[in-house]
């Protein structure tokens, strides 16, 4: 991370509302691909660290007596609390409000440890080791992100692709010409790496995992626009007074980019590395 940035606890203040009607869903076969290969058995406790609205732990939920999910942002916690009751696991679920730099918070120990496109929002090497001691022996630390290196292009699929250059200029035009994060900026992204920051705290592995998906989307203009929200890079809070008129251009972009008001996307397959706390042939 730029030595200069400090996190802070706006980073995604107002996403949430748009968070799950905005991101592109991780691979449908995620929750069955980790229970198969974590040989998750309906017992044991998950912890999903920096959990947004439960994208991972409710869909896992079936998979554990109990999910934990840590956030910081309440927005976050309030939409995983609410889908948690709509899917019918509220009893096993429980919504942690803290940074994963203040863990172990309490919280006890865990058979598996998630981080889904979160780890890089935080003091890594600290929470890793944090994590690492939260672990029951032989338990597992997750590393979930949507897969970077595939071709997502939507040629030969019914509506245009979302204008993404389009859109980078008009947040750009709103926010200055250097990636926002909370109050700072972040000239040079957040950091990669992570392989080498689970080694260093002592986790064994990685084994990788690629769950693949591909499937087309069709994605409405209220579909891009709440994606455009979920962003950490443009969030609701960083245009203040200006955000209607923001909205209000963006969805101008977006009519003209395709008259029927839908687009195409393609769901992108989802990564994960599984690290263990145990070396190979440890036996629980
Ligand atoms: C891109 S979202 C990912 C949410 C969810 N895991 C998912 O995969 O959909 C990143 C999440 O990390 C949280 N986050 C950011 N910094 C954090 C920190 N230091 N400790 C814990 N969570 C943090 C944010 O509040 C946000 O909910």
């Amino acid at each position: 991370m730029d030595a200069e940035w400090k996190w802070d606890e706006t980073l995604f203040s107002g996403a949430a509302a748009y968070y799950r009607r905005g991101r592109l869903p991780y691979a449908p076969g995620l929750a069955d691909a980790l229970t198969e290969t974590l040989a998750l058995d309906g017992h044991g406790r998950l912890l999903d660290v920096g959990c947004g609205p439960g994208t991972v732990a409710l869909p896992l939920a079936h998979s554990f007596d109990e999910i934990v999910g840590v956030d910081p942002d309440a927005g976050m916690l309030t939409e995983a609390a609410r889908d948690a009751a709509s899917v019918g696991v509220a009893d096993k679920a429980r919504w942690v409000r803290v940074r994963a730099e203040e863990l172990p918070a309490g919280l006890g120990t865990f058979t598996v440890a998630a981080f889904a496109q979160s780890f890089h929002w935080m003091d890594r090497d600290l929470v890793a080791a944090a994590v690492r001691g939260m672990l029951r022996p032989g338990g597992a630390l997750v590393h979930i992100s949507d897969l970077k290196t595939e071709d997502l292009s939507v040629g030969g699929l019914p509506h245009p692709a979302v204008p993404q250059d389009a859109i980078a200029g008009l947040v750009r035009r709103y926010l200055g010409p250097v990636r926002r994060a909370g109050r700072g900026v972040l000239p040079h992204g957040t950091p990669g790496g992570e392989a080498a920051v689970f080694a260093r705290a002592g986790l064994h592995g990685p084994q990788r995992l690629v769950v693949p998906a591909g499937q087309a989307l069709e994605r409405t203009v209220d579909d891009v626009v709440a994606s455009v929200f979920s962003l950490s890079s443009s969030a609701p809070h960083l245009f203040g007074g200006r955000l209607d008129a923001f909205e209000a251009e963006l969805r101008r972009l977006l009519g003209a980019a395709s008259p029927s008001g839908r687009f195409s996307e393609r769901r992108p397959s989802t990564e994960v590395f599984i690290w263990r706390k145990s070396p190979p042939g440890y036996a629980v």
